[in-house]
């Protein structure tokens, strides 16, 4: 297992300025979308992490979890994903003979980039021994080399589901996989990969906020750095986060995830108040690949069938494999 203290973690960018786009342009967007939609029968899925007019009008929003068993089900002709790339392919292995749509092809992934697929099977050609569990956050090719796949949301379930006589690779972030492997035990050899987002939240940085609201309770996810987990009440996937706030009596949360996620909390859980945790140089809580996707960009995907996600047939046919499985093991009782 990897030393954590070894890690040091990557800065993030600072963002640059986005130019809002009038309400009135997006209420015309949107209704041309909607129309659109019908017109192709298609189905529009979005991640918590969207911005709030993209959430306004999808048909699905939530986590990597419920997006993929969204993908597994869906009738719809068309799939049209609001999200970042690997996502899209997901649903496109689970849909090969349908066009699924993404209205920015270059939405990746921090951690994706982490783990380029002749890496990982370079260590596994060294390493026959290992038994391979990707986080959902990496490539189509990457998935192909797996045994199984998890997310943030059945990553705990997955791991307790693996073979009991067999090593564990863990890929392709650390933080999730240090999280997992204190949740459940297991030891795992970790990639060193993280997100470059959740990295960013300090031990210090969230100390302060939670001087400033003693009561609210701080929800992070395991992306997280493990100084930040520590300090959390709830440390769970962007799904739970909404029926963790639900539940719990308190009327703030310290939120340490990727903005957009505050809309979706606003929305799901009214007269709560939702504080975005800050980090500690700069206003960093927003995904540069997540904030590429814009109604501009979804509308003009949808008008011109592209980009659309191509993938070779054998990678399809490998990489759904895993899928199917994590897919399995979380509909288990
Ligand atoms: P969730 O599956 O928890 O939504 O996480 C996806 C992700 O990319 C987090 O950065
Ligand atoms: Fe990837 Fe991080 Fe963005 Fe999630 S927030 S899509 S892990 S870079």
């Amino acid at each position: 297992m990897i030393d954590l203290t070894e890690v040091q973690p990557r800065r993030g960018e600072r963002l640059g300025v986005r130019q809002p786009t009038p309400p009135a342009r997006l209420d015309a967007l949107s209704r041309d979308i909607l129309a659109l939609k019908r017109e192709m029968k298609a189905v529009i899925l979005a991640h918590n992490y969207q911005v709030p007019e993209i959430q306004d009008i999808a048909d699905y929003v939530g986590d990597s979890l419920g997006l993929s068993q969204q993908a597994a089900k869906t009738d719809a002709e068309v799939i049209v994903f609001c999200g970042v790339h690997f996502m899209a392919e997901t649903a496109k292995i689970l849909n090969p003979g349908k066009v699924v749509l993404l209205p920015d092809r270059d939405a990746g992934c921090s951690l994706e980039e982490s783990c380029p697929a002749p890496k990982l099977k370079a260590l596994q050609e060294t390493r026959p021994d290992l038994w391979t569990i990707a986080y959902i956050n990496c490539s189509a090719e990457v998935k192909a080399l797996s045994d199984v796949i998890c997310t943030s949301g059945n990553a705990e379930r997955i791991v307790n589901a693996a073979p009991k006589d067999r090593e564990l690779l863990f890929v392709p972030d650390e933080n999730l996989g240090a999280w997992v492997i204190e949740k459940t035990g297991r030891p795992m050899t970790l990639w060193k990969g993280n997100c470059y987002v959740h990295v960013e939240w300090t031990h210090a940085a969230i100390t302060r906020i939670r001087t400033e609201f003693p009561d609210a309770p701080l929800i992070a996810h395991p992306e997280c750095i493990k100084a930040v987990r520590m300090l959390a009440d709830e440390v769970c996937s962007t799904e739970k986060m909404i029926s963790y706030c639900r539940q719990n009596p308190a009327c703030a949360f310290i939120v340490a995830t990727e903005a957009g996620m505050l809309h979706r909390l606003r929305k799901e859980c009214p007269g709560k108040e939702f504080i975005p945790a800050p980090t500690e140089n700069c206003m960093c809580n927003e995904c540069r690949f997540m904030k590429m996707n814009t109604l501009e960009k979804l509308y003009d995907c949808m008008a011109n069938r592209a980009p659309a996600v191509e993938l070779a047939e054998d990678v399809i046919q490998r990489a759904r494999i895993p899928i199917e499985r994590m897919l399995e093991i979380s509909a288990r009782p």
